[in-house]
């Protein structure tokens, strides 16, 4: 049987292009729809649609023409600040333009989708490590963005007009290990590229948000998880969905987490490089800890991470931040 054909949105972004990297490397055929917006791609995997996916016309045309098997949807914006600031943006692109994504979908009859959930939909969990059966509770437009799709697509599946697993991303962090991928973020947000570009010199200081939440020393706990690890769990969900055709929701973390200081200290010590340190108020919408319970896509998906390491994380994001 010749290897499915997968059409990625969001293909050539921090995550997107790791996974097509990876599909690639397995043979599967890649298709990328993306619109540039948010990130400099260096190297593409798979053939390029430099699409908008509020064109829905346009989409329409290349799955028709395409015709992939499955659809996997990284296509969004991802900045929890960003989205306090401006909500409707996050829910006319996460929201707006998923429906659209699903709508052409419909009409190409493209039935198979993976699609990129957060642990923002959980908000302030009640227990931790957070299991998938934990209630949906976002405290921020991003996760509520992320919870709005995950309904539609529970709604749609019990109706069997889709079959999906979405996948809850804990903290991604890290980059290729080969050194050929990486964050491309124009803007980035988040705590270790922030911390890396600091020990770089790009930033004065790092900004420690918040030192009095009631973890044991007062900063936010985080589940990191190796980006490469997270690409290999969507190959694992994307085979298991077009065998199957079971619908499921994942978690997908170490199940281990770490403190924003463990976080600073840890690239300290591997880049060897004493920055600037400035603790200051909370950021608005962060949980203060997040750490994924991940018995379910362990057992279900036999999904073993390689990469589970906050050093082998920060090595390889620090490997590619000094060739940028
Ligand atoms: N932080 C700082 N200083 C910074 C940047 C971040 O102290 O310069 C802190 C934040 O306040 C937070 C922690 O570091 O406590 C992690 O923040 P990130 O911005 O790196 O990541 P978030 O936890 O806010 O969000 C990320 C993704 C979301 C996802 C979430 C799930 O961006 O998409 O993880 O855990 F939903």
């Amino acid at each position: 049987m010749s290897k499915a054909k997968v059409l990625l949105t969001g293909g050539a972004g921090y995550i997107g292009s790791h996974v097509a990297k990876l599909l690639t490397r397995n043979g599967y055929e890649v298709i990328i729809i993306d619109n540039l917006s948010s990130s400099n791609p260096r190297k593409i995997y798979g053939k390029l649609y430099k699409v908008d996916l509020k064109e829905e016309k346009s989409v329409l045309e290349i799955l028709r023409k395409e015709r992939p098997d499955i659809v996997l949807h990284f296509a969004a914006f991802i900045s929890v600040p960003e989205s306090l600031e401006k909500p409707f943006l996050y829910y006319e692109n996460n929201v707006g333009n998923t429906i659209k994504l699903l709508s052409a979908l419909r009409k190409a009859e493209i039935n198979n989708f993976l699609f990129s959930s957060s642990a923002a939909v959980y908000g302030i969990p009640d227990v931790v490590p957070v299991s998938e059966a934990a209630e949906l509770k976002p405290i921020n437009p991003y996760g509520e963005t992320k919870v709005m799709v995950e309904k539609i697509l529970r709604d749609m599946a019990k109706a069997q007009e889709i079959n999906y697993i979405s996948l809850r991303y804990f903290n991604v962090a890290g980059a290729d290990p080969e050194g050929e991928l990486g964050p491309t973020y124009k803007q980035p947000t988040h705590l270790i590229i922030r911390a890396l570009k600091t020990a770089k010199g790009e930033y004065p200081y790092l900004e420690i948000f918040g030192t009095d939440y009631p973890t044991p020393d007062g900063t936010c706990i985080r589940d990191y998880i190796h980006v490469m690890d997270l690409a290999e769990a969507h190959i694992l969900a994307m085979e298991y969905l077009l065998s199957t055709r079971e619908s499921l929701v994942l978690n997908c973390g170490y199940g281990k987490g770490f403190s924003v200081r463990e976080v600073v200290s840890t690239v300290k010590k591997v880049t060897g490089i004493d920055f600037k340190v400035v603790e200051t108020k909370r950021r608005a919408g962060d949980p203060p800890v997040l750490v994924a319970d991940n018995s379910k896509i362990k057992k279900i998906l036999k999904w073993e991470p390689k990469y589970d390491s906050l050093e082998t994380i920060i090595k390889n994001a620090w490997h590619w931040e000094l060739k940028q």
